[in-house]
């Protein structure tokens, strides 16, 4: 797992872990922040950890080849970004395409990049959400695996909204990994299946969990 603050989907991770919930072994979480809470998080779970200074390379993609060096090297099979605040080289991260997820908090392809909350305001939508996707060369742009919705209330504001959103991310991105784990879900740079079938649109997560999204039912064919 790669991530530069808080910790808080890491955190969630390792409670759905505890539960029996999530069928993966943490092997390292890296960080291109050493005071990153997520490493202290993953010191106290005993997972290893990296810390990475971009500063100390000669350029971006110098720092990518190193960070997926290391990777391969811990035995990772997959990775989970959430808040990593770096854009990754296309190249450096060809041959985890398909191993590669990250989670955004906005109802992609809505509000990619930073400021979603507050962009999500400002554009006076009804909804607001968080999305798993995999990840690609471009920024936010890769499939979407699954999605949580929220609406948006009239006493929203980017702290409270990004508030009441975390709990959502929470639940969002252990289930997707599960998945992943449980090989339910695959992509192999073409089309994303769920259950071998293709995954025409993403996931959503429900009271019982991820389900596919209802589709509207054919219309009525004329006699
Ligand atoms: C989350 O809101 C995630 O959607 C975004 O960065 C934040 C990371 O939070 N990509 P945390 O570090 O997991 O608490």
């Amino acid at each position: 797992m790669l991530a530069s603050g808080r910790g808080s989907n890491l955190a969630a991770l390792l409670e759905a872990r505890a539960r029996g919930e999530l069928p993966v072994e943490f092997v390292l979480v890296g960080s291109d922040k050493a005071s990153a809470p997520a490493l202290r998080l993953a010191e106290a779970a005993g997972i290893p950890t990296l810390a990475l200074d971009p500063r100390s390379y000669p350029d971006r993609r110098a720092f990518d080849v190193d960070l997926f060096a290391r990777l391969k090297a811990s035995g990772a099979e997959w990775l989970v970004l959430a808040g990593f605040m770096r854009v990754l080289d296309g190249e450096a991260l060809r041959p985890w395409v398909g191993r590669i997820i990250n989670i955004h908090p906005s109802l992609l392809p809505k509000y990619r990049g930073l400021h979603t909350h507050r962009r999500a305001l400002e554009a006076c939508d009804a909804e607001h959400g968080a999305s798993v996707h995999f990840v690609t060369a471009e920024l936010d742009g890769g499939p979407v695996i699954a999605q949580a919705c929220l609406p948006i209330e009239p006493g929203d504001d980017e702290e409270r909204l990004a508030q009441r959103l975390l709990p959502l991310e929470h639940r969002l991105l252990p289930a997707v990994l599960r998945l992943l784990a449980e090989g339910r879900l695959q992509w192999d740079g073409r089309a994303p299946r769920f259950d071998g079938e293709l995954l025409v649109a993403p996931l959503r997560l429900g009271d019982h969990g991820l389900q596919p999204q209802q589709r509207p039912a054919p219309a009525p064919s004329s006699p």
